[in-house]
């Protein structure tokens, strides 16, 4: 009997291993759960049909096989309905994502039902809405460029007709046409930075700096211009490990951040660099008594193309200065950010990992 018992116990596990098998082969989820129903309802009835007809010779097997099958009617079709409530669910998604890939950044899909399928539905909306943000500020930043490149261009193209047309002797105009010329390439420079940085193609070398001589040199750089302006250009450096850096990004971040700071402040005021350790980092900090900051400023700063109003019009710059930083010092390994002075002006600071032993 107990022999009976074991060999019906294994042939269920056998028929149910198999039967489960072949079920992952069916082509849709829908009838994957319609079979799983019907077999979870099947497979432990028949089993005990099977045992009790052997062993007792029950006369209720018609009994048993009618409560089987309705049973499993009801089964099945709970399967089936539960398996066209996902399936629609994933449907809704494959629309979804058919718009996205055919140019409709807007679509999204629905994002409630059953957990996993709803994580599904918020990951793929999530992924949506950052490619909508990065194709919006792609568009952005190409109205911006074009709108600063066609500046210069319309200029020269002006002064050379008037030089053609006999309005102007050709003397008159080489400086400005120098100047537009300049204005054009490093605008083409800039872009093309950060078109590198984009592509991840900042290969720098890095290596271990003592950061002192380097500021050192950069302020010497701003001093005759901070001396018209009728501006104290100041230095605090305090004693700090050397850092792990490319000199020559440092530099060019450091003089980024002077030529704003000195351009910010007013006759009178002051521009200090300060070198400082942190942690295991080192900082470089240029404050100003300038303008000062305004909250959106100080969110959107480092963003590309992005000035303040007040700073927009002639002999303004492009924007693209600290959206360069940003990325030459991230690619580094550090960190730049800005924020108002308690008593005035701006203070923007970044930070280099120290070299270490
Ligand atoms: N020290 C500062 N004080 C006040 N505002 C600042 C300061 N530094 C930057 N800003 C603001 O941030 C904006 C962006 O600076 P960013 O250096 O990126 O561009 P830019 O100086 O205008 O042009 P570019 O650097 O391309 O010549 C500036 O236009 C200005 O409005
Ligand atoms: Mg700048």
């Amino acid at each position: 009997m107990i022999a009976l018992a074991l060999a019906v116990a294994a042939a269920t596990l056998a028929i149910g291993l198999a039967a489960t098998f072949l079920l992952r082969m069916l082509p849709t989820v829908r009838l994957q759960l319609a079979g799983l129903a019907l077999l979870a309802v099947v497979l432990p009835l028949a089993a005990v049909l099977l045992s009790g007809w052997v062993m007792f010779h029950m006369g209720d097997d018609v009994k048993i096989l009618a409560v089987a099958a309705a049973s499993a009617c009801v089964a099945v079709a709970a399967g089936l309905v539960l398996g066209t409530s996902i399936a629609r669910r994933i449907d809704r998604l494959r629309s979804a994502s058919g718009a996205l890939s055919g140019g409709d950044l807007t679509a999204r899909a629905p994002d409630t039902g059953p957990r996993e399928l709803a994580d599904l539905g918020r990951a793929f909306n999530e992924m949506a809405a950052s490619l909508e943000g990065l194709f919006d500020a792609r568009r952005e930043l190409v109205a911006a460029a074009s709108h600063d490149l066609r500046t210069p261009v319309a200029s020269i193209t002006a002064m050379l007709e008037a030089i053609e047309d006999g309005l102007a002797e050709p003397e008159e105009y080489v400086a400005p046409l120098h100047d537009q010329a300049r204005r054009l390439a490093a605008l083409v420079e800039d872009l093309f930075e950060l078109a590198r940085i984009d592509a991840g193609a900042l290969a720098h070398e890095l290596r271990a700096v003592s950061l002192a001589p380097l500021v050192e040199s950069c302020i010497r750089g701003f001093e005759a211009e901070a001396r018209a302006r009728n501006v104290r250009l100041e230095r605090r450096l305090e004693p700090a490990p050397e850092a792990r850096c490319a000199p020559e990004e440092v530099e060019r971040v450091l003089l980024n951040l002077l030529t704003n700071a000195l351009r910010h402040t007013p006759s009178d005021g002051t521009v200090a660099v300060i070198l400082a350790p942190a942690d295991d980092q080192v900082r470089v900090t240029v404050e100003d008594t300038g303008d000062g900051l305004t909250p959106e400023a100080t969110r959107r700063m480092f963003d590309r193309f992005w000035r303040d109003d007040a700073a927009r019009g002639d002999g303004a710059g492009a924007g693209l200065g600290l959206a360069i930083a940003r990325g030459l010092v991230e690619s580094q390994g550090g960190r730049i950010w800005a924020e108002p002075r308690e008593s005035g002006g701006a203070r923007v600071s970044f930070t280099l990992p120290a070299a270490g032993e």
